[in-house]
């Protein structure tokens, strides 16, 4: 009865306090529901600045950390001197510690960004917290769960802030499809879907060419999201194959993985289907692409293609055409700009920032960061078993776990 579609509907309607279904297309009252969270200026409410030391020289130099008004840069740090000058440039910052070792013993530090390579988040993040520091971190959150436990551990442990630094979570499209669904605009997901593509087949890359033959499912985020980071629900099941990469790197790497390219198909905590891609091998395709299929309406994003801006279209029950949604994501300070891939690097920067002036936990809290990561690293070994459906462990505390 709960899950009758008249009855939907009507609910959908009555929330947004708009008349009977029939006299407005639910397009229209999507946008109407997006216009109510559009905040047109990013008003200063503090003086207080978060001291944050920032930690590798690469992808560490795409954030604005030194522009915004609540911040600033108290010192860098890449074992690499090149980066870690880079890193002072960037940040206009003279301090900088030989090692983020090092960085996380200065007493004025409150907060750490860790940009470092990706097999070493989990262990970083960790030493961060346990020497009283907040940490915003690069995706993943870890490549094992190992890793993950200990990271929700010494959360739990010292109640300091972590937050993941996901990219996708932060697209204008993904941010729509997050705000219509908290609204109401979809119903429950039935289905979904989430691609990362970035052809590298040829390269091993990073800091000890940690992406060398790295398992596609290890790197799951900028996929996961476009289901995790809508609904904040979560996988409960997977099946996942591979594609056997032809390249030399993947029949002798350190990872033991001979798949360039996966494919996983998850259940979710509201009885749906999520299906993800990771792909390596794939020429020509680069970038992040979701679609998210409700009981009441659908929307496909469009980032796909770098350079022709984002595009969301949203279709409902009771519209006779698609709509194009404007940019919904929140107002950044003046001194700031998007940046980074599909424009998330300034939102990162400023909901970073603000969770700790406003004391609050980021959109991308560790259990959000866990539940997108996690789910790929038992969907790599689901693509070792030939696609066995393997239950995804769940690391919610007790008041907000989401059964299957
Ligand atoms: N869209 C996205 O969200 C996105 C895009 C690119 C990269 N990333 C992530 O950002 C992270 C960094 O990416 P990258 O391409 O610059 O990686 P990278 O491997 O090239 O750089 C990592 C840097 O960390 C430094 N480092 C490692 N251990 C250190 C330590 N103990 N102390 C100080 N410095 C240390 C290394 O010297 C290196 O310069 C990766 O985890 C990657 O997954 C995310």
């Amino acid at each position: 009865m709960e899950n009758d579609p008249a009855i939907l509907r009507r609910t959908f309607f009555e929330k947004m306090g708009i008349g009977t279904l029939g006299a407005v297309a639910a397009g229209a009252i999507a946008q109407r529901a997006l216009a109510a969270e559009t905040k047109k200026e990013w008003k200063q409410t503090s003086d207080r600045k978060i001291r944050i030391g920032v930690v590798g020289g690469g992808f560490g130099c795409g954030f604005q950390w030194h522009n915004h008004p609540n911040c600033t840069v108290e010192a860098v740090s890449d074992l690499q001197p090149a980066k870690c000058d880079r890193l002072k440039k960037v940040y206009r910052c003279e301090k900088s510690y030989e090692s983020l070792e090092k960085l996380i013993l200065d007493p004025k530090i409150e907060a750490v960004a860790v940009f470092t390579d990706a097999p070493s988040h989990g262990r970083h993040c960790v030493d961060v917290m346990n020497h009283g520091k907040h940490c915003v971190c690069a995706v993943p959150a870890a490549f094992t769960l190992e890793d993950i436990q200990k990271l929700k551990e010494i959360k739990e442990k010292t109640g300091l802030r972590y937050m993941m630094a996901e990219s996708s979570s932060y697209h204008s499209d993904l941010y729509n499809m997050k705000l219509i669904y908290e609204h109401g605009g979809f119903g429950k997901i039935i289905y979904s879907e989430g691609e990362y593509y970035h052809y590298n087949v040829d390269t091993a890359w990073g800091y000890k060419e940690w992406r060398n033959a790295l398992p596609p499912m290890f790197y799951p985020t900028h996929s996961t999201a476009y289901y995790i980071g809508v609904t904040r629900g979560r996988y409960t099941a997977v099946s996942c194959l591979g594609f056997r990469g032809k390249a030399e790197r993947y029949s002798n790497n350190s990872y033991k993985n001979p798949f360039s390219d996966e494919t996983a198909l998850f259940t979710t905590s509201e009885g749906g289907m999520a299906r993800m891609n990771v792909c390596w091998g794939i020429q020509g395709a680069h970038g992040e692409i979701g679609r998210v299929f409700g009981e009441l309406g659908s929307m496909v994003g469009n980032t796909f293609r770098a350079g022709k801006g984002i595009q969301t279209a949203y279709e409902g029950i009771g519209d006779k055409k698609t709509t194009q949604l404007a940019d919904h994501r929140p107002a950044l300070p003046p001194a700031m700009s998007a940046g980074g891939p599909g424009g998330s690097a300034g939102q990162i920067t400023d909901e970073f920032v603000m969770s700790g002036i406003e004391g609050r936990e980021p959109l991308v809290d560790v259990y959000e960061a866990i539940a997108m990561t996690a789910p790929g690293i038992v969907a790599h070994q689901s693509a070792l078993k030939h696609g066995e459906q393997l239950k995804i462990p769940q690391y919610d505390p007790p008041k907000l776990a989401k059964t299957g």
